[in-house]
């Protein structure tokens, strides 16, 4: 693994599952692997989960992490190559992360989309930047299409959760919000269920929330919520905006909020959100706060998640 940017990036899902509860079981197993070695959490957006475990996820592994807010406290990049920068960018991406190439051994880079033009957001181009001038590994932290990090502990969090002889079914279900949010947890998540190839993966959303294909393309789509919770082993709420008419909100109808009622269809579901949620727009307290839901144990899991990843990469990049 050079990059972790997307599921293609993993030849063996299970195996990184497996080590991952491994670092679970004995989080310093591989303390000196990270010894001498730095990486840079780059964030240009906020974040509590995913800036903490992967911090903690270095230093289990003996490595220091240092944190640059780049979009409180940095320079503002430009990302277009051939820029003419007469603008508000102050510094071209072309020049800073050959300097953060030498600073660090990893470079983790967090953005979001836009939201305002689809062909720029699915083109990745702040991620694809840092790779094409840093010189040095690339963890996405979240991009501006997918969450890599937050699927890989999805994965980890369903296994540690089922233990029945059958196929699990999961369901991604769409759920309410009152502002405009990325596809990039929604999209990853269906990559890597599609790329894991262990479930019978169901997506329910309002019609005109379709996904992305190329992320979807083997999920059945059901627009009946009701009908695709039917014997649902595990549901993963989340909210996205439109992608045809790209990054808007259309119906936000509240009645797609899951509640006790609708877990009585599923086969006993848990419940899984990324967080943060917007509590009883997105997702009920009475099912946050039940046993149903595995939200604190997902967000715990994001620490294994992140050590697998990091330590793969230093392995596979001496
Ligand atoms: N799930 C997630 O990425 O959380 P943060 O935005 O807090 O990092």
């Amino acid at each position: 693994m050079k990059n972790f940017i997307s599921a293609h990036d993993v030849p063996d899902i299970n195996a990184l599952v497996k080590k991952a509860l491994e670092y679970k079981n004995d989080p310093f197993k591989a303390k000196h692997i990270g010894v001498n070695k730095r990486i840079g959490l780059l964030f240009l957006n906020p974040s509590m989960r995913t800036r903490l475990s992967t911090q903690l996820a270095a230093q289990n592994l003996g490595m220091e992490a240092i944190v640059f807010n780049v979009g409180q406290e940095g320079w503002t990049l430009e990302f277009e190559d051939e820029a003419i920068m007469s603008g508000t960018t102050v510094e071209h991406v072309k020049d800073a992360a050959p300097v953060l190439g030498k600073y660090f051994d990893v470079l983790g880079v967090r953005t979001f989309p836009s939201l305002k033009n689809r062909e720029d957001d699915y083109s990745e181009l702040y991620i694809t930047q840092f790779i094409k001038y840093s010189g040095i590994p690339i963890i996405s932290l979240e991009s501006a299409t997918l969450h890599p990090l937050q699927s890989l502990t999805d994965i980890i969090t369903i296994k540690e959760n089922f233990t029945a002889k059958h196929r699990p079914k999961i369901v991604l279900t769409w759920a309410p919000h009152v502002k405009p949010l990325p596809q990039c947890v929604a999209n990853s998540f269906s990559q890597w269920i599609n790329a894991w190839g262990e479930a019978d993966f169901v997506i329910t959303h309002p019609e005109d929330y379709e996904l992305n294909q190329e992320f979807t393309k083997k999920a059945l789509i059901i627009h009946k919520q009701n009908e695709a919770l039917i014997d649902a082993d595990f549901v993963y709420v989340k909210n996205w905006s439109t992608y045809n008419d790209y990054g808007k909100i259309y119906c936000n109808d509240p009645g797609w909020m899951l509640t006790n009622e609708k877990l009585k269809l599923t086969n006993n579901a848990k419940v899984m959100h990324c967080l943060p949620v917007r509590r009883n727009v997105e997702l009920s307290d009475e099912i946050l706060d039940s046993d149903h839901s595995l939200v604190t144990q997902q967000a715990a899991n994001r620490v294994w998640a992140a050590q697998t990843v990091l330590s793969e990469i230093l392995q596979n990049n001496g």
